[in-house]
């Protein structure tokens, strides 16, 4: 299988890439309108464009429509791409999302490898034109993504595109803003599609050392025996008998010059294989549980896009990486365990082992850096897939302060969330037998919420939590990692967080 991929660029002026894009709008009535910068051209080749769109009658210049033509003797393109974007007074994110897809879809159909996009009539766009163009060249650059890097005849077949500007400041600005996002999004998909022999918790805690280091975010490894002497015996009942033993990362980035007293804190499940262990998953329950990490790659990600943007927020993260597998003494059914916190567990599944690791991430995070509040990540529970599907991550949360803030971010970022509920009635179904807590409900439904609820009981004083169960939207019915989870969290954070004097966050005390 060959691959095509997209290298976007801005810059001022016209190069002589191969093919020529054209914005091609509609006025209020549908008939079709040039822009200026393309009426030139038509008027320099003689009417070319305008003769063309009348010949072809599919090509109606609605947004998701394009064209590509044979460009004019003496020009120093040789293909002109016609994109539809239709009415320019209605261009929108989603509708910018829509064109960038076509754009790249139409290079690669044609074997197209350069493009120049003009950046054309944006004054007269509704929203900042740089903003939109800057979301063209953005959807068409993660339109592109692929991940062959194990076919024998990898193709790394790059295509360009450059966005010419007339403004290209504000393009730059723009694009190096939404480009950020997409690269922790890129690096949390590669790190979900990679197989369980390559990612395993000492290769991830690696990659994301060599990852975060360099953009100033501080990165911390809690090994396998530090992990011992902390006490988490509910990750280590999950991943301690695997022969990759577990470890924790903890990251930490402050962009705003040590003025906050308290950072925002994320969670992540990482769960680099998941068999489900003794309570073994069927053959077909375990096709796709590499994914299982997916809650911490959205969490490293997303630290990846504050860092690159050098957002105004201060953070810290932790991701719980183990393996849960079977071993001579891989942890029983049945068993009782001790978390970090001292509550004690009964295993009654070791299937449900994403909430064991949450358990003692959740615990040294709060200990150790005092997050004003935190949010978890996780590929937790089939049953928030069963309630949801693969568009929505379910939401959990009491705070309503938390409530409303994702579903802003959810709004604006695109990745959809559900809000969905969590009250007493889980917790008590966690309340174990013969142990302080039970993994696995004494209730046969509503297991999203009784696993949000086995959570709750590590929340400790009154730090504002929620939890975000991914396991639908990490994972899609195609089988490759989508990345959900780094567009939401960077909005939460830097909607939420940027402003220094939002209620929960104090100023730093004086030195
Ligand atoms: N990783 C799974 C959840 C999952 C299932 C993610 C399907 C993606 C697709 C999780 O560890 C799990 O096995 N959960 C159990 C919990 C149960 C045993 C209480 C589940 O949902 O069945
Ligand atoms: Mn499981
Ligand atoms: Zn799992």
């Amino acid at each position: 299988m060959t691959s095509t991929k997209l290298n976007a660029f801005c810059s001022r002026g016209s190069t002589n890439a191969q093919t020529l894009i054209l914005p091609v709008f509609t006025n209020k009535k549908g008939k079709i309108t040039l822009g200026e910068r393309a009426k030139d051209f038509d008027t320099k080749y003689d009417g070319l464009i305008a003769h063309s769109v009348a010949a072809l009658p599919a090509f109606d210049a609605q947004a998701g429509q394009a064209t590509v033509l044979a460009a004019p003797k003496g020009s120093r393109h040789q293909n002109i791409m016609l994109l539809g974007f239709g009415q320019a007074d209605k261009l929108d994110k989603a509708t910018s999302e829509k064109i960038g897809q076509t754009l790249f879809t139409s290079l690669k159909s044609q074997k197209l490898d350069n493009g120049l996009l003009l950046a054309d009539d944006h004054k007269k766009f509704k929203s900042d034109g740089s903003t939109i163009y800057a979301q063209i060249a953005n959807a068409a650059y993660e339109a592109s993504y692929a991940f062959d890097k194990y076919k024998s005849a990898p193709t790394d077949n790059y295509k360009f595109l450059n966005v010419s500007y007339e403004d290209v400041h504000s393009l730059k600005a723009e694009f190096d803003n939404i480009m950020a996002i997409s690269k922790g999004r890129v690096w949390a998909r590669d790190l979900g599609n990679e197989p369980p022999n390559v990612l395993y918790p000492e290769t991830y805690a690696n990659q994301i050392q060599e990852k975060l280091g360099p953009l100033g975010v501080k990165t911390r490894v809690i090994s396998y025996e530090e992990m011992q002497k902390l006490g988490m015996g509910a990750a280590l009942a999950v991943g301690g008998s695997a022969t990759h033993k577990p470890c924790m990362v903890v990251m930490e980035y402050d962009g705003t010059n040590n003025e906050l007293a308290a950072p925002v804190g994320l969670v992540g499940k990482g769960v680099t294989y998941d068999t489900g262990g003794y309570s073994l998953k069927s053959g077909a329950g375990q096709i796709g549980m590499k994914f299982d990490m997916c809650g911490s790659a959205a969490v490293v990600g997303t630290m990846q896009a504050l860092a690159e943007k050098k957002a105004a927020v201060k953070v810290a993260a932790i991701v719980g990486l183990v393996e849960n597998r079977i071993a001579p003494d891989a942890y029983l059914v049945d068993d009782v365990i001790t978390s970090m916190a001292g509550k004690t567990i009964e295993i009654k599944n070791t299937d449900a082992e994403g909430r064991l690791v949450l358990a003692d991430a959740l615990t040294y995070l709060q200990r150790n850096h005092r997050p004003h509040s935190i949010v978890d990540v996780a590929t937790l529970t089939g049953a928030v897939v069963a309630a949801l599907g693969h568009n929505r991550a379910g939401l959990f949360s009491e705070s309503q302060t938390l409530r409303e803030n994702f579903t802003q971010a959810a709004q604006h970022s695109g990745e959809a969330i559900e809000l969905m509920p969590l009250d007493d009635e889980h917790r008590r179904a966690m309340i174990g037998k013969v142990a302080d807590l039970s993994n696995s409900a004494n209730t046969p439904r509503m297991g999203a919420s009784t696993a949000a609820g086995f959570l709750s009981y590590f929340i400790e004083g009154d730090t504002q939590w929620a939890h975000l169960d991914i396991a639908g939207t990490a994972i899609p019915p195609n089988g490759v990692a989508t990345g959900y989870g780094v567009k939401l969290l960077s909005e939460w954070v830097e909607r939420n967080y940027a402003d220094k004097t939002t209620p929960q966050q104090t100023p730093a005390p004086k030195q």
